[in-house]
């Protein structure tokens, strides 16, 4: 089953980099000390810099693609029912692998993701990112933030939040490609995304 389009592929990948940059980078702005430095600082500064707008530029093509090719589709799920899908496959991942059960929800054409991967990356591309990205541009261009909100000081309170999603999608990205590793053979989801094959 052909899955994962040309544009899909290359957004990943570049999402992918981006991500993986910003997260070393982050780390060493977040660590650096005057006398110990990951990174030199402004280097730091600089490349979490241009990586963030390339990954929110890629970002922003993502969604119109999303919206306006048939990769949106898998996207969508009705709400009702949605819990005990997820439950369903959960207790596969954590029970019924290992006991050599069927998928309850095997990939198909109409179906690419299976309900744990829907929601978690409905959260991910269109909760968590906008939320990072907003709160990015935010600190890129700090006079335009309000001086408080909620009575704390503005840029405090963007910086916590940009840093507390940067923490929840580095989470969420080992755990992305610890679950990608479950597929037929450890590595066939890894090779469906370079040639786009299921
Ligand atoms: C080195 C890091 C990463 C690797 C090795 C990786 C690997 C993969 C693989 C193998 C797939 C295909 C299997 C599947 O559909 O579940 C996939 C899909 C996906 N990944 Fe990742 N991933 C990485 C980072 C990320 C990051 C940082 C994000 C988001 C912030 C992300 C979001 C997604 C999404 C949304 C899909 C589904 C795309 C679609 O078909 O519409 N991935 N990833």
């Amino acid at each position: 089953m052909y899955l994962y389009p040309l544009w899909v592929r290359l957004w990943h990948l570049i999402n992918a980099l981006m991500f993986l940059i910003l997260i070393v980078t982050g780390l060493s702005l977040q660590y650096s000390s005057v006398e110990y430095t990951i990174i030199p600082f402004n280097y730091a500064v600089s490349i979490h810099n241009i990586t963030g707008i390339i990954l929110a530029v890629g970002y922003v093509l993502y969604l119109f693609a999303n919206r306006f090719t048939s990769n949106g589709q898998y996207y969508q799920f009705p709400i009702k029912g949605m819990a005990g899908r997820v439950w369903k496959q959960a207790r596969y991942y954590a029970y019924g692998i290992f006991k050599n059960e069927d998928a309850p929800f095997p990939v198909a054409i109409g179906r690419k993701f299976n309900p744990l991967q829907k929601i978690s990356y409905v959260f991910v591309m269109y909760f968590f990112m906008p939320i990072i990205i907003i709160t990015g541009i935010g600190l890129f261009f700090p006079d335009l933030l309000p001086d408080k909100i909620f009575g704390m000081l503005g840029l405090h309170l963007i910086d916590l939040l940009h840093i507390f999603m940067g923490f929840i999608l580095s989470v969420f990205m080992v755990v992305h490609i610890y679950f990608c590793t479950i597929g037929s053979t450890p590595l066939s989801n890894f090779k469906s995304m370079i040639n786009g094959w299921h």
